[in-house]
């Protein structure tokens, strides 16, 4: 299978929403526009469709939950998109256990976290990401499986649990 094959191996993503994202649809949609989270997750089963990509989804306002859940996807899944809400500002732990899994993650912000409070201008998992995409609503959900789309071609087969 080469980068530019017209057949691309089907790759497995978990999609997985930290706390309070379960709320959307009531959050200011000034930041986090007007759709529920099933709603968004809908959208984004669609456009991973499109790109081969299975999905998967978690969400958890429990930041254990979140962390034991990062610990269980090697081995399950090929890649990560995640958007951990306000944990993203100051969780070494959710960090910690990224780092562990070793896959390819992405990272995702309905809002731009940049041109909000000071205090939402730190990613603790920005340094494990290989994009962050922010401020531009569901789009950035397109933009993040594209480019674990990209990153996934260009890796080796996917790997089965316990192999
Ligand atoms: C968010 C941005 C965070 O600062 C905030 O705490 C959220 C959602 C976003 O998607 O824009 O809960 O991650």
């Amino acid at each position: 299978m080469t980068p530019d094959s017209p057949i691309r191996p089907t790759r497995r993503v978990e999609v997985m929403h930290g706390v309070n994202l379960d709320m959307l649809g009531r959050r200011d949609p000034e930041h986090y526009g007007s759709l529920t989270l099933m709603q968004l997750e809908q959208r984004i089963s669609e456009l991973a469709a499109a790109l081969d990509l299975e999905v998967r989804f978690l969400q958890t306002n429990a930041e254990h939950e979140f962390v034991e859940h990062l610990h269980d996807l090697p081995g399950l899944v090929d890649g990560v998109i995640l958007n951990p809400g306000a944990w993203t500002h100051y969780s070494w732990a959710i960090h910690d256990a990224l780092e562990l899994t070793g896959l390819p993650a992405v990272e995702v912000h309905l809002s731009d976290i940049a041109a909000r409070e000071p205090w939402r201008r730190l990613s603790v998992i920005g340094d494990l990401c290989l994009a962050t995409y922010s401020g531009k609503g569901p789009d950035g959900y397109r933009l993040a499986l594209e480019r674990l789309r990209e990153a996934l071609d260009g890796a080796g087969p996917s790997q089965e649990a316990g192999s």
